[in-house]
């Protein structure tokens, strides 16, 4: 048999021994899903605290159930190790590595480097190796092919298999999950993708396989460069229909009423988390190299990129029509997650929210239920979450609803306020006509 009929036979066969590298929001749900479906999973993470705690069996991820870790952790199909010797004996690794930017707007290639490097130590014939972490076309054939294969005299492709798929997991999501959304996966060749799709195939529903690994890279930043795009078109609608006077969530209420030729995207305070505000423009920088200016990306990012700001000069005039400085002014901040009901502060608006509101003297507190501290390290600021939030909301002479975390009670809030500024239309059921309330 060859090397690539071998490794099939014993992926079909969950024979195989599977690393994850990188045990975040991405990789242990992963590693979840591996060992659900059979496979010995070891994750590696240089982060002694996540495997310590999967070591106890403790899950970290709201996603993921300590009562799962516990299995898998008893029955031995999960362990988690700091050491990355183990990888000289694994047949399938799957790299879930972080990605994000630098200060200046680059992409931070650091930690795929990194685990690159890592695993170049221990690569070997008879592997397959995917990458899932976000990232510019080209990465997975410039970057890990080199060095993981020809840098060591293994033809890819026979000797070893490598691929890209994205990942697509939403965080806080049950309806759609790692298992059952679908993966999209392109090998570096025909063979790559056909040894790396009988491996997840065996995990996961449905495996959407195209022809290279550039098509699967390319794939991910379509998707989350439409949402961009999308939430930057409605957020520049919000500022246009308040110079109009007309209600922004009632003209998108009544767009979504097609019911074909239109998708429902909301404005907001600005973008968050660790993909839609960061990915398009690993694009946009690679288009760079090509002398091409992607400038959709670039239209959108500056108008999402100013929606704190905007936010910010819309609660200032508010309390100016309600006869306040917003220097001096108690502002409290709902929500710091980057979306609701998650423990996620990454590139959260909340974060330049509160930034500008105290460079322009406010006294700004902030209350988020999954969000206990924020250290902002860039502008140098700690603070912490109010313990007693209505009565916050009582003292502020301005409450700002950043975030809609489903286990607010909004009527509570409006109902104990002086003013709520609502970035999210989250008041719209209990205080539609309330002039206590103004909305994006
Ligand atoms: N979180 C999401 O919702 C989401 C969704 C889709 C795609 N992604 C992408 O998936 C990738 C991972 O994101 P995440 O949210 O899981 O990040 P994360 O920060 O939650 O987890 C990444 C993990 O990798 C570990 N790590 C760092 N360097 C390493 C190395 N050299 N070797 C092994 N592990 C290392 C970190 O310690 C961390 O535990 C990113 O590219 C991200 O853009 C994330």
């Amino acid at each position: 048999m060859s090397t690539k009929e071998t490794l099939i036979k014993k992926l079909k066969e969950k024979e195989a021994r599977v690393a994850i590298l990188g045990l975040g929001y991405v990789g242990l749900p992963l590693a979840i899903v591996f060992a659900e479906a059979g496979f010995h999973v070891t994750g590696i993470d240089p982060d002694s605290r996540k495997v310590d705690s999967l070591k106890k069996s403790i899950s970290y991820i709201p996603d993921v159930k300590t009562a799962d870790v516990e299995k898998f952790v008893k029955s031995g199909h999960l362990m988690a190790t700091t050491d990355f010797s183990v990888l000289k004996d694994m047949d399938a690794v799957s790299i879930c590595v972080p990605t994000p930017l630098r200060q200046t707007g680059d992409p931070d290639m650091s930690f795929i480097i990194s685990a690159t490097e890592e695993l170049a130590k221990y690569i070997h014939k008879g592997v397959v190796v995917v990458l899932q972490s976000t990232t510019y076309p080209g990465t997975t054939r410039e970057l890990l092919l080199p060095k993981l294969g020809t840098e060591h005299g293994l033809t890819v492709g026979e000797d070893w298999f490598l691929a890209f798929s994205p990942e697509r997991v939403d965080p806080g999501r049950t309806d759609f999950t790692t298992k059952n959304t679908p993966k999209v996966m392109g090998g570096i060749t025909e063979a790559c993708g056909e040894v790396a799709a009988a491996w997840y195939e065996g995990a996961i529903d449905i495996v959407h396989r195209v022809s290279s690994a550039e098509a699967a890279e390319m794939a991910k930043l379509l998707e989350n460069t439409f949402r961009m795009i999308n939430i930057g078109l409605v957020n520049e609608l919000a500022i246009m229909c308040e110079r109009l006077g007309v209600d922004v969530w009632e003209v998108i209420d009544a767009a979504a009423s097609k019911p074909f030729g239109f998708m429902k995207f909301t404005p907001g305070p600005g973008l968050g988390g660790h993909c839609i505000p960061i990915d398009p423009l690993y694009l946009s920088w690679k288009m760079k190299s090509f002398n091409y200016n992607a400038r959709f990306i670039e239209l959108a990012s500056e108008i999402n990129t100013n929606m704190p700001r905007y936010v910010v000069s819309r609660v200032m005039e508010a309390l100016n029509d309600r006869s306040k400085a917003l220097k001096g002014s108690k502002i409290l901040i709902l929500g710091a997650a980057y979306k609701p009901d998650v423990d996620d502060v990454r590139e959260s608006p909340a974060l330049d929210v509160i930034g500008l509101l105290r460079q322009k003297g406010a006294a700004v507190e902030y209350h988020d239920p999954y969000i206990p501290h924020i250290h902002h390290e860039h502008d140098g600021w700690k603070m912490d979450s109010v313990n007693d939030m209505m009565q916050a909301v009582k003292d502020s002479d301005a409450v700002v609803i950043v975030t809609n975390h489903k286990e607010y009670d909004y009527k509570a809030i409006v109902d104990a306020a002086k003013f709520v500024f609502d970035t999210r239309n989250a008041t719209r059921k209990v205080a539609k006509d309330s002039d206590k309330v103004v909305r994006l």
